[in-house]
């Protein structure tokens, strides 16, 4: 079993305004007068905010994250943010290959790969995201799915630098629906088992391995309490500080 440090990263999707950094004021403040959290917390807001979470969340211990970034450096990419921007506005970490990147931008591994190779690049962690749909899983097929996604998602230069890897069944995302503790414990110990047979025992046990979809205060001890899940990716708990709280506690 791994005994990597937890981590949990909060993605807040395309929500926040200026007024959301009270919240990140009231998790900076429940971090620091509470027991001190035993996982590290990373906040992903949209990129509008990311300076802004940098800044006021670095006395607290909040990292703040992107939620994209694009493949190449800089260059004609209208919209786009580079991970070198994510990371001179003061990012640590990168959520790439996120399920809705993929289907609503028909991000493929191999941009995902494109991506989480560029993350490195800028000196950022890329978590990078995998996950089966309802129809995979009910065809039996999530690990075979979830293995491809990782063999063709994680760069090769994982060997020598650090990455994160999300599991998030799509069908658990934002529905309030999670699969069984035993499914999870069964993926993440398949995820496992394919990070130790492409990088070795040491690397191999080293890479986190989140839960996400659907994790919230309720039901966040039982699933962050399974042997190979190093954490999770919270998107609509991570929005208010308390719930948030409750589910870094629960490490
Ligand atoms: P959810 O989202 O927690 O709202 O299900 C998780 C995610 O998309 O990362």
């Amino acid at each position: 079993m791994s005994t990597v440090s937890p981590l949990i990263a909060g993605n807040w999707k395309m929500n926040g305004l200026t007024h959301s950094l009270d919240e990140l004021s009231e998790l900076a403040r429940l971090l620091t007068t509470g027991e001190s959290p035993r996982a590290l917390v990373v906040v992903c807001p949209p990129a509008t905010l990311l300076a802004a979470v940098a800044a006021q969340g670095a006395s607290s211990g909040i990292i703040a994250g992107g939620q994209d970034c694009h493949r190449e450096p800089h260059g004609a990419h209208t919209g786009d943010i580079s991970a070198s921007m994510l990371a001179d506005a003061g990012a640590q970490y990168v959520i790439v290959g996120h399920s809705e990147r993929r289907t609503n931008h028909g991000e493929t591994d191999q941009i995902v790969c494109a991506k989480a190779e560029a993350a490195i690049g800028a000196g950022l962690k890329p978590i990078i995201c995998v996950g089966e749909t309802e129809a995979q899983r009910d065809a039996a097929e999530a690990e075979s799915v979830v293995s491809a996604q990782l063999a063709a998602s994680i760069p090769d230069a994982a060997e020598h630098h650090e990455v994160v890897v999300a599991y998030e069944p799509v069908w658990a995302i934002g529905t309030g629906r999670t699969p069984t503790l035993d499914e999870i414990d069964e993926m993440h110990n398949a995820i496992r088992a394919r990070l130790v047979d492409r990088f070795g025992l040491s690397k191999g046990e080293s890479i986190r391995i989140l839960y996400g979809g659907s994790l919230k205060p309720q039901n966040a001890r039982e699933i962050l309490g399974i042997g190979n899940v190093n954490g999770g990716l919270v998107g609509g708990a991570s929005l208010l500080a308390k719930d948030f709280y409750t589910i870094i506690s629960a490490v």
